[in-house]
């Protein structure tokens, strides 16, 4: 099977990697770059664990093909702190307020977050709240998860 040469920015760094037409953006960036804060739950579109940003725009890595992000900006989980480590507002207001146990839903919830917070946005608690509905959690019930929507909205707010 042939590969396909693809060169992409991830994290701010410019990665170059061959892959199959048929290998899920998930799947590279797990297994090829390295980066695995991105998470593979349900792999059909479901649970949203695998949750990345593409050029600004939040989308579910296991529902993308690898070669279509030839020439693309991605960012994961592991992108999203501050490079002296300080916290995305995201991250802080999920660690304040409890709103993870396992973790396993984390990277995806804050991907979500950190693209409706983007650039200073400031989105409303309900519509934070709307766009974490794609997202499953079988840890917390949700309820830390609704109280770091609810700080991270008054904050932008
Ligand atoms: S693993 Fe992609 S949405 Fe569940
Ligand atoms: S914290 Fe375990 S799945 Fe959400």
């Amino acid at each position: 099977m042939s590969n396909h040469d693809i060169e992409l920015t991830i994290n701010g760094r410019r990665f170059a990697g061959s892959v199959e037409a048929r290998k899920t953006l998930s799947d590279f960036l797990r297994i090829d770059a390295g980066y695995t804060g991105v998470h593979v739950g349900c792999e059909h579109g479901v649970c949203g664990a695998c949750t990345v940003i593409v050029d600004g725009r939040a989308v579910r890595s296991c529902l993308m093909l690898a070669v279509q992000v030839n020439g693309a900006e991605v960012k994961t989980v592991e992108g999203l702190a501050a490079p002296d480590g300080t916290l995305h507002p995201a991250q802080q207001a999920l660690r304040d307020e409890h709103g993870l146990q396992c973790g396993f839903c984390t990277p995806g919830v804050l991907m979500t977050m950190a693209v409706l917070t983007a650039g200073n946005a400031k989105p409303s608690e309900e519509s934070l709240l709307a766009a974490l509905s794609g997202h499953i959690c079988r840890c917390t019930g949700y309820q830390g998860i609704r109280r770091a929507v609810k700080r991270l909205a008054g904050e932008n707010l």
